[in-house]
Order: C-alpha cells, then sequence, then structure tokens
C-alpha cells in the first residue's frame, strides 16, 4: 500500500516493444529503449522516474529484441515481470497483454512509455493525484505546446472537462489547432481497464489496437496537464535523443552545482548517472564523467580529462588535461596533471604521476592492475607494464619501462628501457625525478 495512491496499491505498465522505426536502423538493431543516455539505457532513465511511487507489481512490455530488454530487466529491475508482444498489434495490445500477465491485481494502473527519458516522478504523482481528485475511473497525462504535430489531440468540452483523444491522423482541422495533446501515458482503475481493452477496434489507419480507444470506452476521465510537457516527449529519432540527453544532463549537472560542485562550464561538461561529487570539487571544461565515478571534496578533473568506469577520486586528488582513467582509485591528494592513461590502476595517497605515464594494462588478453604506492613518483613517460607495483615512495625515471611483475621495491629509483632498480644512494632518486609534483 501506498499514500501517493490514495491507498491503493499501484501497478506499472511499461510498453517497450517497439522497434524505433525512425531510427533508421534496420531490424537487427537494439531496440529504441536500449539507446544509452548518459550511460543508462533510455528505459533505465524511465525505470528510475516510477521508482519513487513503489508500485506493488510491475510489468515490462518487450517485442523487438525481446532478449536484450529482458536482459536490462533482469538485471536493473529484478522484481518486474517481463511479458513479450509478438507481432506488436499496437498500443492497446499492448496494454491487455501486460495486463495478463498480473491477472488478480486490483487497484490502479499507471501506462508508460519506456522511451521517455525525461519523465519525471512529480509529473506521474499529478496524474495519480488528479485522477483520485477528480474521482475518475482514468487518468490522462497531458502536455501543451505551440504545435503538437502527429500526436493525438485532447478534446474537451465547452466547460473544460476532458472529452475524447482524437489521433492527428483522424482529425479534423479544427481538431488539429488544438494544442493539448495526449502524452499516452495514463492512469486506470483495473478493472475498469481490463473491461477497456476486451475486443478493442482495429479498424483504423494502421490496423492496430489503440490505447486511446481503450480510453474512450472508460465512462469518467480526468485530463491531467503536466508541468513541464517538453519532458513527456518520446524519442523517435536521433536528434530527439540528443535532445532528451542535453535535457538530462543539464538536470544532472544542476543538482551537482546546486550541491556544491564548482562545474566551471556546464556547457562542455558532460557528467552521466550515478556519479558522486563531494561539495568544493571542481570540474573544468570539456571534461567528462562516467557512470558511478566518484570524486572527493577540493579534488580536480580537467580540463580535457575522461573519467570513465567507477573511477574515484579521494579527497584532494587532481587529474589534469588529457588524462584517461579507467576504474581507477586515485587516493589523498595524488596528482596526474597532464596527457595520462590510468587504467585498472591504485594510485597512493600524495603519489605524484608525471606527464605522459601509460598504465599498459590489456595484454591482448585480459586486464591487468598497476599499483602505485603512496608518495611515489613516476618519471614522465614512464610506461607501467600491468601487472605491476611500484612500492610506496620508490620513483621511476623519465622514459622508464617498468616490466609486468618486475616490482620496484619501496623508497628505490627504477631507471631505463627496461627498467633496472638502481642501487641505494643518497640524492639518486632526486636526479632521475623528471616531473615537478604541481
Ligand atoms: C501514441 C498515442 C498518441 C500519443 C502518443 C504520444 C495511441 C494510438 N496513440 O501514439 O495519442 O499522442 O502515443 O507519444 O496510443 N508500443 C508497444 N507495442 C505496440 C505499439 C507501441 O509496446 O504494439 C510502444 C512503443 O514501443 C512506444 C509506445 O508504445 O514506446 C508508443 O507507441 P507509438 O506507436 O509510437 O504510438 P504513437 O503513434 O506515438
Ligand atoms: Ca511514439
Amino acid at each position: 500500500m501506498n499514500a501517493q495512491t490514495g491507498g491503493r496499491p499501484l501497478a506499472v505498465l511499461l510498453l517497450a516493444a517497439g522497434k524505433g522505426t525512425r531510427l533508421g536502423l534496420g531490424d537487427a538493431a537494439p531496440p529504441k529503449v536500449m539507446l544509452e543516455c548518459l550511460g543508462v539505457p533510455l528505459i533505465e532513465h524511465v525505470r528510475r522516474a516510477l521508482e519513487p511511487l513503489g508500485a506493488t507489481r510491475s510489468v515490462v512490455v518487450t517485442g523487438h529484441a525481446a532478449e536484450q530488454v529482458e536482459a536490462w530487466a533482469e538485471k536493473a529491475w529484478p522484481d518486474a515481470i517481463t511479458t513479450r508482444q509478438i507481432p506488436q498489434n499496437g498500443t492497446g495490445q499492448a496494454v491487455r497483454i501486460a495486463l495478463e500477465a498480473i491477472p488478480d491485481f486490483e487497484g490502479d494502473v499507471l501506462v508508460v512509455y519506456g522511451d521517455v527519458p525525461q519523465l519525471r516522478t512529480d509529473d506521474l504523482q499529478r496524474l495519480l493525484d488528479g485522477r483520485h481528485g477528480e474521482d475518475a475511473l482514468a487518468g490522462v497525462l497531458t502536455g501543451e505546446i505551440e504545435d503538437p504535430g502527429w500526436l493525438g489531440r485532447i478534446v474537451r468540452t465547452p466547460s473544460g472537462a476532458f472529452e475524447r483523444i482524437v489521433e492527428a491522423r483522424d482529425a479534423t482541422d479544427n481538431e488539429l489547432a488544438i494544442r493539448e495533446f495526449n502524452t499516452g501515458i495514463y492512469v486506470f482503475d483495473a478493472a475498469a481497464l481490463r473491461t477497456a481493452v476486451v475486443d478493442l477496434p482495429t479498424d483504423n489507419d494502421q490496423g492496430e489496437e489503440y490505447a486511446t480507444d481503450a480510453v474512450g470506452r472508460i465512462a469518467s476521465v480526468a485530463g491531467v496537464l503536466a508541468n513541464d510537457p517538453l519532458a513527456l516527449m518520446g524519442v523517435n529519432d536521433f536528434v530527439e535523443l540528443a535532445d532528451a540527453t542535453r535535457a538530462l544532463r543539464t538536470r544532472v549537472l544542476e543538482a551537482h552545482m546546486r550541491a556544491g560542485v564548482h562545474i566551471v562550464d556546464p556547457e562542455s561538461t558532460f557528467i552521466e548517472v550515478d556519479v558522486e561529487i563531494a561539495p568544493t570539487a571542481r570540474v573544468l571544461p570539456f571534461t567528462h564523467i562516467g557512470k558511478g565515478c566518484r570524486i572527493g571534496a577540493g579534488a580536480e578533473v580537467g580540463p580535457f580529462a575522461r573519467l570513465r568506469g567507477n573511477t574515484v577520486l579521494e579527497d584532494g586528488a587532481v587529474l589534469g588535461n588529457f588524462v584517461e582513467a579507467k576504474n581507477a582509485h586515485v587516493g589523498k591528494g595524488a596528482k596526474a596533471k597532464h596527457l595520462t592513461y590510468l587504467g585498472d590502476a591504485e594510485v597512493g595517497p600524495k603519489a605524484n604521476v608525471g606527464c605522459g605515464v601509460v598504465t599498459a594494462n590489456y595484454d591482448g588478453k585480459r586486464k591487468h592492475k598497476t599499483v602505485i604506492g603512496p608518495e611515489a613518483s613516476i618519471g614522465s613517460g614512464t610506461i607501467l607494464v600491468a601487472p605491476v607495483e611500484v612500492g610506496p615512495g620508490a620513483v621511476t625515471g623519465a622514459n622508464a619501462v617498468i616490466r609486468a611483475g618486475h616490482d620496484v621495491p619501496p623508497g628505490t629509483t627504477a631507471v631505463g628501457v627496461p627498467a633496472r632498480v638502481l642501487p641505494k644512494q643518497d640524492g639518486e632518486a632526486q636526479e632521475e625525478r623528471s616531473s615537478e609534483p604541481a
């Protein structure tokens, strides 16, 4: 049970069977809902908007490239039921098939599409509340824009009550002039919906069963206007994917900035979802930070840096220009300021990684780890062939090639190609050092 739906249990039906014909990718392509947006598929953004509603049942309707959507659901949404709609014969049929997967469910049923990544929880909440407020058996989430194009229009009575949805292709000129459109997001009383999806007509342009016809059969329907109609536009082609990505990116950047992160130039900064950045950290222009990265207080990234795959920067760590890090853990106050690749690497606190250092983490078959100890100093141009470890306080000379398995012992200096460890002698380590710590 949850308070958000007037105490009634909630089920969500997520329609994701469509191919995405307008992407122009052909039959072998991944389904539209699996296109990536800020590090996760489009459909994952929808799942995240649904999550706070606390639905007791969730059904995902798959169809085109069903296996790929099912594989995503299994990992990201293990509580959801997936059901296939093959072939896809319309949104009404999809709703009916989804309902058949939860035959005993009673309560409210929310219907959403998988290709609406900008969907917000508060618009869904408005729909649930608005429909309960009007005591209607169904609610339609609507938007208002200058020209809704090919979208279905909302026809209202002179007193402003919801009357019906008319598809653009079936609309008169007067109806086409209506600015209020159907987002395709609905809430229904489960019992009313079950009756409404039986024997839907197919005598329309596309010969399909329309969800809009099910809405038309329900006695009382509330039309609930969303706050942000642009956020309810589905993604149908790569231009719309770019638009949606830009809008979501702005949301992510603004959330970080409001939480105290200094992002110098949001226009040129890309931060994917699930990134944690502590207040007082600085992100300089032209920087890309991938899903799952963590950046500590006072740390600095960029300009022109790329952080991938769960990279962690502890407090005060610095990754400068043209540095790429992947699955790297950079300790407190450690620095890599120029032209460096840190892949599968652990960099100890206060270590300094000079210019042009490369962790050679891949042997053509497998990835290996590089460990750089606390306060170690890696000379410019050093190649660290993993697996390898440079001990605490150790130094590598400029252009040294440290071979896999040839660890550099703590406090020693290694130079040359392939690198040899110099006998310990005072001052020597200092001479071999090649890049400045700041
Ligand atoms: C639908 C609405 C229209 C609304 C618009 C908003 C109908 C008849 N029309 O039109 O009023 O303005 O959405 O975007 O519903 N899908 C399935 N199985 C199917 C068909 C579609 O799962 O058999 C899924 C698609 O993957 C897609 C969504 O449902 O995510 C919408 O389908 P689409 O065919 O694009 O409907 P529209 O023509 O956009
Ligand atoms: Ca559509």
